[in-house]
């Protein structure tokens, strides 16, 4: 028999403690929580973006249609069709492009033409129509469709004989209660929303300070009209349409109820660029800079400021109440980021001292990156730090405490990444003892689970949170930990007393133990067992501290388990403790699955 005791209240609970961490990674956005059916619609898919990426990626074509460049619909989309009829172009969208019966769709599409044109349209065999196209400059066309049927079709545009046209920024989206294009997939956002999210932490991650400078997420290109937005490469191997840019990441911010914290690079990219990390030249900083304070007055300002009239003219007159900035994303501390970063701190906390500016460390399996960042954030007294820890089950439920020895008084968590290495009941479980920890050391304000939206079959990371096919949404044993610690909020951290109950305290034993470490590269251990019988999975950090995989009985006879590298550029070392001479290992190599490569 156990007895339980809740004494008095020693704390109040961080009342933002459970929020969402969004980034386009996985086709979370586009081909993900983006409502928009076409595939690179707007033709600019390129090599740099992935090897095998062109221009006409996603589209098929019929006849004499081609891409040109010449006077193009806006100079950051470039490329576009044309189209010397008979012709046709058709695109697959994402796995297809399904529609229920009834259901109504808007096409938009922008076409120039020398005579006039009828343009056919056929969504497969669900609907088709007409679109008259003016002789004349860049139009804008737009028609609505309405399935007759259920199913998946392909988007067919088609000129006939004797025709010529130039088409740009074709786009295709179910229509919502309103009448209007949704924006967000209304079943992946469901699942947010009944995550109940005290905020979203966006754009990433990695994709926040990019793959070298000139990928540097600008919030600035992520605005405006879809058609002008600036395109860019995506660091997890695929292009972003940014399409859901900065405006509708606020947007979802208002859908979900929850509080914006967007990331901005602090000046630097991320160090697993080529050639490392680079600074912002000198003499763009104060351009930089002023970008920063330019999304604060973007998200607070009245609309008789210039970025405030930005965001009423992109359809949201009201303020969006920013309160956090994110500066920076896992940076190595150098001379070049200490430099930046502080001058951006500088500029905000001067500017806007209502904004709380969150700092950066590295993740907390990277040793002296985690150290450094932790500590130029004490230096600088930044109010919280964002840290990110992806580990195994067993090593959560070995740190459940690991909040308690933080300095309250120093700066505070912002748990932005974790998640433990399986999607499996384990996993969920481990996660749901950690968050009480979390729960129960307010010096952790907030933390988010990552990564949060993977597309079947197109994920780049491994566990996430909700997968997705085109038609369905599965949700993972993690995500209803969330849900669950989401939807019963602790308000206040009471004493608690156990008696009776016999404290568990083991070691594992050097000896007859299996343990391994990598140098540059995060390997991830599943499927591990011993004699058939399975054990916990584990994780290697890079350059981290070695991880035990199992202690190996002297009698056991086979070790298995797979190998995932999941970043970095290094192998990993295996060693067996000595009293196993008889074991026999079988590593089975998944294919690497390299982020940058
Ligand atoms: O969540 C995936 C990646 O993990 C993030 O982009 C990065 O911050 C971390 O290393």
């Amino acid at each position: 028999r156990v007895d339980l005791r809740v004494g008095a209240a020693v704390a109040d609970a961080a009342p933002e403690l459970w929020g969402l961490f969004i980034e386009d990674l996985n086709d979370a956005l586009d081909g993900g929580l983006n409502a928009e059916l076409v595939r690179n619609g707007d033709f600019e898919f390129a090599p740099t973006d992935r090897e095998g990426f062109h221009p006409l990626t996603g589209w098929t074509v019929e006849g004499a249609a081609a891409v040109a460049t010449d006077d193009p619909l806006h100079p950051n989309n470039l490329h576009y069709a044309t189209l010397t009829g008979p012709a046709a172009i058709t695109n697959e969208g994402w796995d297809g492009i399904g529609a229920t019966e009834g259901q109504h769709l808007r096409l938009v599409v922008f076409a120039r033409t020398v005579t006039p044109v009828r343009l056919g349209v056929q969504l497969g065999d669900l609907a088709e129509t007409e679109l008259e196209v003016e002789a004349g400059g860049w139009q804008r066309l737009e028609t609505d469709l309405t399935a007759t049927a259920t199913g998946r079709g392909e988007l067919r545009l088609s000129v006939p004989d004797g025709a010529a046209v130039d088409i740009d920024a074709v786009s295709l989206r179910p229509l919502g209660a309103d009448g209007e294009p949704l924006t967000f997939r209304p079943d992946l956002l469901a699942a947010l929303q009944d995550l109940k999210p005290s905020f979203i932490r966006f754009p990433g991650g990695c994709l926040a300070h990019g793959h070298g400078l000139d990928n540097i997420y600008h919030w600035k290109h992520s605005v405006g009209p879809r058609h002008e937005r600036v395109h860019a490469r995506n660091t997890w191997n695929y292009h972003q349409s940014r399409q859901i840019g900065y405006t509708e990441y606020f947007e979802l911010c208002e859908a979900t109820g929850a509080t914006a914290i967007p990331i901005v690079a602090a000046g630097v990219c991320c160090q697993n660029s080529p050639g490392g990390q680079h600074a912002i030249p000198e003499s763009e900083m104060d351009a930089y800079i002023q970008d920063v304070l330019d999304l604060v007055e973007y998200a607070n300002g009245g609309t008789d400021t210039p970025w405030g009239a930005k965001r009423a003219e992109h359809g949201h007159p009201e303020p969006y109440g920013l309160r956090y900035l994110g500066l920076g994303n896992e940076d190595q501390i150098t001379p070049d980021f200490r430099d930046r970063s502080a001058r951006i701190e500088d500029a905000l906390r001067a500017a806007h001292p209502e904004i709380i500016v969150i700092g950066t460390s590295g993740p907390m399996t990277s040793g002296a990156d985690y150290d450094a960042g932790w500590a130029y954030a004490r230096e600088r007294g930044l109010p919280i730090v964002d840290e990110h820890g992806y580990q195994s089950p067993r090593w959560l439920q070995q740190n459940l405490d690991r909040y308690a020895a933080y300095d309250t008084a120093g700066p505070k968590v912002y748990l932005g990444e974790y998640g433990s290495w399986s999607s499996k009941i384990r996993s969920a479980l481990a996660e749901a003892a950690y968050m009480i920890g979390l729960e129960r050391n307010p010096v952790v304000r907030l933390a988010s689970y990552a990564p949060l939206l993977a597309r079947v079959g197109h994920s780049q990371w491994t566990p996430d949170l909700i997968y997705f096919t085109a038609e369905d949404v599965r949700l993972t044993a993690p995500y209803y930990v969330q849900r669950a610690f989401a939807a019963e909020r602790g308000e206040r951290i009471h004493e608690v007393e156990l008696e009776g109950a016999q404290p568990v305290a083991r070691e594992l034993p050097k000896e007859g133990a299996v343990a391994v470490k990598s140098n540059r590269a995060a390997i991830a251990f599943s499927d591990i067992t011993i004699d058939g019988n399975p054990i916990c999975d584990a994780r290697t950090g890079p350059g981290g501290d070695g991880v035990v995989l199992a202690q190996i009985d002297p009698t056991a006879t086979e070790l298995s388990f797979t190998a995932v590298r999941e970043s970095g550029t290094d192998g990993f070392g295996i060693r067996l403790g000595p009293a196993d001479p008889h074991t026999h290992i079988r590593v089975d190599f998944a294919p690497w699955q390299n982020k940058n490569t």
